[in-house]
């Protein structure tokens, strides 16, 4: 690529040419993008920080019953405050925060819901390994004044955008409009983001796959049947070797399956039954779930399409496998034939 091309330049030929992005879902991105930079910042300094070190525990617990990290907190508080007053939002949930948050009276309200997972990886945080800040934006339903929960409870295939920022070796910031999936890495003397990659492709096979194994005893009988066969390799009804990668961050995670391909399953198991599942359907599956389709890989809960669910409440759990389309639909088989 010999000019080099910001994400600000990206949203606006967009915006021009597909007249698909309408000027107030790309200011709102560039804002997103803008606090994304922030907590990049942030995450950069680790304990160098002093006092405001973005170390350690808050000492305090989400509505998930998980104790937050600073980190989680600063992070969501960046995005609430660059998001608030901007005039393109009428309100914001959180992993972070119990009730959603509507944007207060003395800012003009905007037509669109901002989701998000401040901090995705936490237990990352202290090791200076990789994390992230997953987001994904609806409309507001037509009709409704005040906004409330019940206007979030869209499914998946509704979102208008979505997308994570990966703080690595480079912070990567991966978005989708709906027209693919574009890659843009923050050029930090520049202070923009700069697009590296524009058709994202992932690979419809794979020997590649990511699953936290410590919770084998605990899987379902179509997952344990999937991953045996794995393990099987050569010797196995698939005939080849498998090799695997656990990140700890669903960010990381997805962000090599869109680099390189691979299957990552975070199943529902019977440690707590009564849940569908560990990972967080509005702001942790589904934008994932959008941008992997988006580039041509898929997701589903093990029987359904992710995108497809109807979610019944704002925090509702659910069961994950996501990436190169032929295993995600051979696991997805295997549910079926029981
Ligand atoms: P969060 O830090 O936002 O709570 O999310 C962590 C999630 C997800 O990113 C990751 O795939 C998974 O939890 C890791 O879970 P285990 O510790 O059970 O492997
Ligand atoms: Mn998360
Ligand atoms: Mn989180």
């Amino acid at each position: 690529m010999s000019q080099k091309i910001s994400l600000t330049r990206y949203l606006i030929e967009q915006q021009r040419r597909d007249g698909h992005i309408p000027q107030d879902l790309r200011l709102l991105l560039e804002v997103v993008a803008r606090a994304c930079k922030s907590i990049s910042q942030a995450v950069n300094k680790g304990a160098l920080g002093g006092s405001a070190s973005i170390l350690g525990t808050a000492h305090t617990e989400n509505v998930q019953g998980e104790v937050q990290k600073k980190l989680d907190i600063i992070a969501n508080e960046v995005l609430i405050e660059a998001n608030e007053w901007g005039g393109h939002l009428a309100a914001m949930a959180s992993e972070e925060m119990q009730s959603i948050y509507a944007v207060p009276n003395r800012y003009p309200q905007g037509e669109y819901l901002l989701l998000f997972d401040p901090l995705d990886g936490s237990s990352n945080i202290d090791i200076n390994a990789s994390i992230g800040t997953i987001f994904s934006v609806l409309r507001k339903p037509e009709g409704t004044s005040a906004v409330a929960e019940s206007d979030f409870l869209q499914p998946g295939s509704q979102q208008v955008a979505a997308g994570y920022c990966i703080y690595g070796p480079q912070t990567t910031l991966v978005l989708t409009v709906g027209d693919g999936v574009a890659m843009f890495t923050l050029d930090r003397e520049q202070g923009s983001f700069v697009l590296i990659e524009e058709n994202v492709r992932i690979p419809e096979d794979t020997q590649e796959f990511a699953i936290n194994m410590s919770n084998m005893r605990h899987w379902d009988a179509p997952v344990k049947r999937y991953v045996d066969e794995l393990l099987a390799g050569q010797d196995g009804v698939r005939h080849k070797d498998f090799n695997m990668r656990w990140v700890a961050a669903m960010v990381a995670d997805v962000h090599r399956i869109l680099c390189r391909g691979g299957v990552f399953m975070y199943p529902w198991d019977k440690r707590e039954p009564e849940k569908a599942g560990k990972l967080r359907l509005m702001y942790e599956a589904n934008p994932m779930s959008w941008l992997v389709e988006q580039a041509g890989g898929a997701a589903t809960n093990g029987r359904q399409r992710i995108l497809d669910l109807q979610p019944g409440k704002l925090h509702e759990r659910v069961s994950v496998v996501l990436g190169s389309k032929n295993e995600v639909q051979r696991l997805t088989s295997y549910h079926s034939q029981l």
